[in-house]
């Protein structure tokens, strides 16, 4: 491996991807977590979903979104009329960052830097399936998209432009649905974030 990381070649293919994501030195996020998680889907697909970074199921399995923040998505893509088989779904953030907490280990949010240094990943994913839609789901997925910290509340929903001609759509993180205390609030906004998703679906 080169000592300059950007002289390393840009990935051909999503197997290039895949076999790079594994052997990713480019920030230190590789030494506490199990495996790198790449994301998933059709070659042709023209929706991608872009998450945060994998959680801990995410981590032990290898597959991105299929713990609980996974279950919240995969309904309310069902409900909006998304079939995630027909969509890419991937992180900005390809391994798991977390803390330890007793025998548990906790999320802890990626960083600008460690954002910055995997956008190598997640810019090779959108170059090699061209979406013409990437949702964002959060602030971390935002950041890795549009180069800055998104206020999601305020720009959700709003189709936004990307240099390479797709739109970039934002919405709120399924994880946020989860960790809303009360049931009200908790099923109002799922109703927001179905709604979003069905925006998105009618875009494509
Ligand atoms: N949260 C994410 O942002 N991505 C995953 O893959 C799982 C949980």
């Amino acid at each position: 491996h080169s000592a300059r990381p950007d002289a390393e070649a840009m990935p051909e293919n999503l197997d290039d991807v895949a076999s790079g994501v594994q052997a990713c030195r480019r920030c230190p996020l590789y030494r506490d977590a199990t495996q790198g998680v790449c994301g998933e889907g059709p070659k042709s697909a023209r929706l991608m979903i872009v998450g945060e970074q994998p959680g801990d199921q995410e981590d032990l399995a290898g597959r991105a979104f299929i713990g609980p923040a996974g279950q919240v998505l995969n309904a309310a893509l069902a409900e909006a009329g998304i079939d995630r088989s027909d969509v890419y779904v991937t992180n900005a953030v390809k391994h798991f960052k977390h803390e330890p907490r007793g025998k548990r280990r906790l999320h802890k949010t990626p960083n600008a830097g460690e954002v910055q240094a995997c956008r190598w990943w997640l810019d090779s994913e959108r170059r090699l399936i061209k979406p013409q839609v990437v949702l964002a789901l959060g602030a971390t997925a935002g950041l890795a998209l549009l180069g800055r910290k998104p206020a999601v509340m305020q720009e959700r929903g709003a189709p936004i432009e990307l240099s390479d001609g797709s739109t970039a759509v934002l919405t709120v993180h399924p994880s946020y649905l989860l960790r809303l205390p009360d049931e009200a609030a908790k099923s109002e906004a799922r109703r927001l974030f179905i709604e979003d998703l069905a925006a998105v679906q009618r875009r494509m």
